[in-house]
């Protein structure tokens, strides 16, 4: 009896969606021929047929393509108004937002073009529909720790209105201790720290996460295979970042039958369930609460517990 009704009407935060993976497939495309740049999907139906991902580097690799259509600061603005537009009607009071900026740098997008134009869209938000937005500013573990010490430098800045600092890409191969001196460098300048852990890669990455000392772990899936790291884990009270869709579209999971996040949150883990990237997984916040209850049998009240925890775990003061 869980519809998306009862998930709407539950105040609830998103702590783990990364903005360039909340644009949709038409905006895409109309950013595309708005900003000149070539795609190999001519047509929204083209695009849509690609969201059909052998893993997570698959996926990157479409990704990467359909967020380099983002240009201008109305690009940003827009595509920030529009996700916040959504999960407000989702019940979202609060949304904590990973943006990627290296892409765009990389393109040639000036800096503050990108965090000027999604701040005002925060701020507009915040205003408009009482939600309370804030800015994760993430690198890519892909590249060298160089490039992400030089990411630090660039958003220094807008320190003040940056909460934390993330880090998403192609894990396997990339572990956290790769960027120990870039987290260190974080934490010392300020900022609460987060990274993708234990979605593509085993539990040794998580366990080389809680080493760096972040406040959060995104995903954490494989957590769940190791019975010692599930006590640490509940033990500290680090709250895992879960975003159910996104691990059976990345095939991280078969199904969301085998989604260990409700044996986690029985062994006290504080789990929080998140959307990710959207239109490519398909389904927002509310999405992955619904069909987390269907495929795992959760009853309201743990979908309140749910709830609550991702409140909770929120980085902004409340
Ligand atoms: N960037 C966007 N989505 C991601 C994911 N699921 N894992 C790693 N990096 C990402
Ligand atoms: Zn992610």
């Amino acid at each position: 009896d869980i519809d998306l009704a009862f998930v709407r009407s539950l105040p609830k935060a998103e702590l783990h969606v990364h903005l360039e993976g909340t644009l949709e497939p038409a905006t895409a495309l109309a950013c595309a021929r708005r900003n000149g740049v070539s795609l190999p999907w001519g047509s929204e139906e083209e695009l849509r047929a690609a969201y059909d991902f052998a893993d997570l580097p698959a996926f990157l690799e479409v990704l990467f393509r359909v967020a380099g259509t983002l240009r201008q600061r109305q690009d940003f603005f827009d595509l920030a108004m529009d996700y916040l537009r959504h999960v407000h009607a989702d019940g979202v009071t609060r949304a904590e937002v990973f943006v990627g900026s290296q892409t765009f740098l990389d393109a040639g997008v000036p800096i503050e073009v990108i965090l000027d134009g999604v701040l005002a869209a925060f701020r507009e938000a915040g205003e408009e529909w009482g939600i309370d937005a804030r800015l994760i500013c993430t690198a890519q573990r892909h590249r060298e720790e160089s490039t992400a010490l030089e990411l630090l430098d660039l958003i220094e800045p807008w320190r003040e209105q940056v909460i934390g600092i993330g880090m998403g890409s192609a894990e396997r191969g990339n572990p956290p201790s790769k960027f120990a001196r870039f987290f260190a460098e974080a934490q010392r300048r300020g900022y609460r720290t987060t990274i993708h852990a234990g979605e593509d890669a085993p539990a040794s990455y998580v366990v080389e996460a809680l080493e760096l000392g972040v406040d959060r772990i995104d995903h954490g899936v494989a957590v769940a295979d190791d019975p010692a790291l599930i006590r640490r884990v509940a033990d500290l009270g680090v709250p895992l970042t879960m975003c159910p869709l996104s691990n059976v579209a990345l095939k991280v999971v078969p199904t969301l039958a085998a989604h260990p996040l409700k044996r986690l949150l029985d062994a006290g883990v504080v789990v929080t369930l998140n959307s990710d990237d959207p239109p490519f997984f398909g389904g927002y916040v509310a999405d992955n609460y619904v069909a987390s209850a269907a495929g795992l049998g959760l009853t309201r009240a743990e979908l309140t517990r749910l709830a609550e925890n991702s409140l909770a775990s929120c980085w902004a003061p409340s």
